[in-house]
């Protein structure tokens, strides 16, 4: 291609964006239909018990109320599938628990009750007037409480991951080990907490389901609803434009999409059902409370002779889910021995569920915490220590890394941070009475490959412009406006004239965009279907008798502004919409199909990064302030800089969140979470935003999918919070092993 500014790699503004900040953007619970009705959710309010009676004669006379439904009028989920991560392209509930089928009450917040009326407060006021009696059980919500009952799974995160994992022998690592650091870490649970909370519109047309649903993957939710309706998939169309940002409460399907149609099929109107702020606490999934113990074994230059991570969580009555803290922990440094288990409680909550980079940014916080204890006592400096133990291959499976640029991140991060100014001794930078800390971690976030093939479709018009599709929703990430640019390369057409359509599955099928892997496998298919159209367009003008191109070898036709052209005589050639004109057609299109190819299994593949920080102590107040974050991060080909760098900023200030903020408890005696608002549960705004500043680095990836994407989704968390730790450390001297680290912990 001759072609002098490609799509691809320019910092293009979001397509959205103008329609999100002038409100033209509509969202699901913005979907006005003729004759909508409202539901309003009624949970528990015991965290485990029998429900003795519902009283809904009150609520049923209050105006305008169509219908109570509780488990002694709700009709029957046909079928409860397995869970399974959304990726993965099957029905994909948060939980194998459908509520409202019996009286029994297994955590707060479970829904009982689903009330249905014409106005949405009409229905908040009927659902005020439901009473429900319970004979309460005792509770277990707490991993303090059911720490003597734990188990050791075969399998978490919904059977994808073995309970417990080993090479080499621990044992003896650690015993030849000349430093041994044992620590053990523990973390508060964490909420997603997007703008928009969940929200589905549920309509019947005779047997066919429209729902507009606010997910990460319209096809998740279609063929989980099918499956709990009976259903068959094609049956259930789902409409996602716009999603107001998930954090992976949007990536698996909960109960309100279900219990949204069901009431639909039941009062014969449309049904809006939106959780409100508080349920977002109590309906879409958590990251567990957890805690997690790391023993590491080095020799006395700083090698790891053996690492031992064990963790230890609550997870619901019915699955066996945690979110997989060992696994990026277990890749990023050689070393030999190795042993990683899981352990688990069953407690009186729903499932947990994937939260932005789910068990990598906790699993990291232990791992590259203890690791700085390790640089400390060593007096080896932090990055050095982590060059040395660096590997070119995967440890878990021996395989070379697909690409890596780890060394790069290191070096460049370092250097834009200005780590050379650090002093390792514990207190030696002050600003006043501030302590100033300096502090590093490693970032590392797996590359997921879908299992089922993804599909995409381009379309040219005789104007000369072109949609791709893909059933994909936009939650944020800046999909649409990335793919438009791989669109537009591979047509051979100005960004402008390419618009990407996706949310409907209608469009062809493509997974649920989880695990960061949206850019890669959407960028893929689209990709394959953008080139098949061009090389259609390019041989149908070959064998044209009217083209110019006529009787030359596809093989030397570029296509460049929308027209075809022979690679060395550019003056012979016609655009795609004379081509079109010429032959009466409105428009051509072509299908394209991708799955991660067999040759990607030889290669560990990860997205790598650094993350720096600066944190200013107050240890007379105990307030700590992050100055200064840096971010190097290596994810492969960059598809557009300005929305990479927003989600790694993103993901980075969550890491803030998660080291200084968020978090929510179980109060031990009631069962119930004690934050259940914005108030409650803090997240970081811009008063505690510091400057962040990202560096990508470009590297080349031959094997992940065709343009080379690693994905930028959650690898900016992975490693924030333990680099703010780090800093804490080195400001003050003081080791804090939980998360959050608040106030009290550093008086
Ligand atoms: Mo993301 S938390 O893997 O949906």
């Amino acid at each position: 291609m001759t072609a002098t500014t490609l799509a691809i790699g320019q910092p293009t503004d979001r397509v959205d964006g103008r329609h999100k900040v002038t409100g033209g953007a509509h969202y699901s619970a913005d979907v006005l239909l003729v004759g909508m009705t409202y539901a309003v959710m009624v949970g528990a309010r015991v965290p485990s018990g029998r429900i003795t009676h519902i009283d809904t004669d009150e609520a049923m006379q209050a105006g305008g109320v169509l219908a109570v439904l509780t488990h002694e009028n709700l009709p029957g989920a046909a079928a409860q599938p397995p869970l399974i991560p959304s990726l993965a392209g099957m029905p994909a509930p948060g939980q194998t628990f459908f509520p409202l089928q019996d009286e029994v009450v297994h955590y707060t917040g479970q829904p009982v009750a689903l009330v249905v009326a014409d106005s949405l407060e009409r229905a908040q006021h009927a659902a005020a007037l439901i009473r429900v009696s319970y004979q309460e059980m005792p509770a277990v919500t707490t991993l303090d409480q059911g720490r003597d009952d734990a188990y050791e799974p075969e399998a978490i995160f919904a059977g994808f991951v073995p309970g417990r994992t080993e090479r080499g022998d621990v044992e003896a690592g650690l015993a030849e080990a000349d430093v041994l650091v044992d620590a053990t870490y523990s973390f508060a649970a964490n909420n997603h907490n997007p703008i928009e909370p969940s929200a589905t519109t549920a309509a019947w047309d005779g047997d066919q389901l429209t729902l507009y649903d606010a997910t990460q993957g319209v096809t998740a939710t279609q063929l989980t609803v099918a499956a709990l309706l009976g259903l068959t998939p094609s049956k259930v169309r789902v409409i996602s434009h716009y999603v107001g940002g998930s954090f992976g409460c949007k990536a698996m399907i909960w109960a309100h999409p279900a219990l949204a149609a069901l009431a639909a099929r039941h009062v014969g109107r449309p049904v809006k059902l939106s959780l409100t702020r508080e349920q977002m606490f109590t309906s879409v999934g958590h990251r567990e409370e957890q805690e997690q113990r790391v023993t590491l074994g080095a020799d006395k230059k700083g090698r790891l002779l053996a690492l031992r991570h064990h963790k230890l969580s609550p997870t619901s009555h019915f699955d066996d889910w945690a979110e997989p803290s060992l696994g990026v922990a277990s890749q990023i440094y050689a070393c030999p021995n190795y042993e990683g288990v899981y352990r688990l409680i069953r407690a009186n909550t729903m499932t947990p569920t994937f939260m932005r980079a789910p068990g990598e940014a906790s699993g990291m916080f232990a791992l590259e915490s203890t690791m700085d204890d390790l640089a400390h006592e060593l007096g080896i400096d932090p990055i050095e220590l982590r060059l040395r133990n660096y590997t070119d291959t995967d440890p878990t499976t021996g395989n070379p890394w697909s690409s890596t640029g780890l060394r790069v991140c290191y070096e460049r991060g370092a250097e834009r941070f200005g780590w050379h100014r650090r002093d390792p001794e514990p207190r030696s930078h002050r600003d006043g009475n501030w302590l100033i800390g300096y502090g590093m971690a490693t970032a590392g976030y797996p590359v997921y490959g879908p299992n089922n093939p993804q599909r995409a479709r381009a379309r040219l018009y005789s104007d000369g412009t072109a949609v791709v599709q893909a059933a994909t929703p936009d939650f944020g990430t800046g999909v649409a406006t990335v793919m438009t640019q791989v669109a537009a390369d591979a047509l051979g057409l100005p960004f402008e004239r390419c618009r990407f359509e996706g949310g409907d599955t209608t469009l062809p099928t493509i997974a649920a965009a989880v695990g960061s892997s949206g850019a890669g496998m959407i960028s893929a298919a689209v990709h394959t279907a953008a080139t098949n159209l061009r090389d259609q367009l390019i041989a149908q003008a070959t064998a044209d008798s009217q083209s110019p191109l006529h009787g030359a070898d596809p093989g030397t036709v570029t296509v460049r502004d929308g027209r075809m052209m022979l690679r060395d005589a550019p003056e012979t050639g016609e655009s795609y919409g004379d081509l079109l004109h010429r032959n009466f057609l409105p428009d051509v299109e072509a299908a394209g199909s991708w799955s991660p190819s067999a040759e990607s299994t030889r290669y560990g593949m990860t997205t790598f990064g650094a993350q720096f920080a600066e944190v200013a102590v107050d240890p007379d107040l105990g307030l700590a302030r992050v100055r200064r974050m840096v971010g190097a991060f290596a994810p492969g080909r960059v598809l557009n800089p300005k929305t990479a760098r927003s989600q790694l900023m993103g993901g980075m200030l969550w890491g803030l969140g998660q080291a200084l903020l968020e978090a929510n408890y179980m109060d031990p005696r009631r069962g119930r979470w004690v934050a259940s608002s914005l108030g409650d549960y803090l997240v970081p705004v811009n008063a505690d935003a510091p400057e962040v500043d990202i560096e990508l680095i470009d590297v080349e990836d031959a094997f992940v999918n065709p343009l080379g994407v690693k994905g930028v989704g959650e690898v900016g968390q992975v490693g924030a919070a333990a680099a703010i730790a780090n800093a804490i450390h080195h400001a003050t001297g003081r080791r804090i092993r939980k998360l959050p680290i608040t106030i009290e912990d550093l008086l």
